[in-house]
């Protein structure tokens, strides 16, 4: 089994998709293990997109995460980290698959709907950060 962190984002909850977007990981399989929703401090935005910090959207991008409530959670799957990418989708939108989250709901580059980390030890270090409770 692999945990794995996924957020769904602003733009998600005032879409009213949170429903949709948990019913498709449960369908696949996923056990939901830890889930809550908040609006992100400017600092925990900053350390989440820590590695953003010199991109030139990275100030358009904590804006809008920390613009309303967020859903993060803890899911589980083998190879969770790699299921959770392949259902989100691609970044850019001509390349988004549809059937996937962001290929379904969305053509826009900052307002995708959801993040999932990239790779287990990203998974593990967000999960830390978003959801200190758990250890
Ligand atoms: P990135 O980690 O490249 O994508 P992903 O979310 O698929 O892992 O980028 C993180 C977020 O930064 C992305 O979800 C949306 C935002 N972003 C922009 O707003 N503009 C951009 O040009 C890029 C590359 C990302
Ligand atoms: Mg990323």
């Amino acid at each position: 089994m692999e945990r794995t962190f996924v957020m769904i984002k602003p733009d998600g909850v005032k879409r009213r998709l949170v429903g949709e977007i948990i019913r498709r990981f449960e369908d696949r399989g996923f056990n939901i293990v830890a889930m809550k929703m908040l609006t992100p401090s400017l600092e925990l935005a900053e350390q989440h997109y820590a590695i953003h910090r010199d991109k030139p959207f990275y100030e358009g991008l904590v804006s809008f995460i920390t613009s309303g409530p967020v859903v993060p959670m803890v899911l589980e799957a083998p190879d969770a980290v790699r299921l959770v990418r392949n259902m989100i989708g691609a970044l850019n939108p001509a390349d988004t698959l549809p059937g996937t989250i962001r290929g379904d709901f969305t053509v826009d580059t900052q307002q995708n709907l959801i993040h999932g980390a990239d790779a287990p030890e990203t998974a593990e270090m967000e999960i830390a950060l978003w959801f200190p409770e758990l250890k």
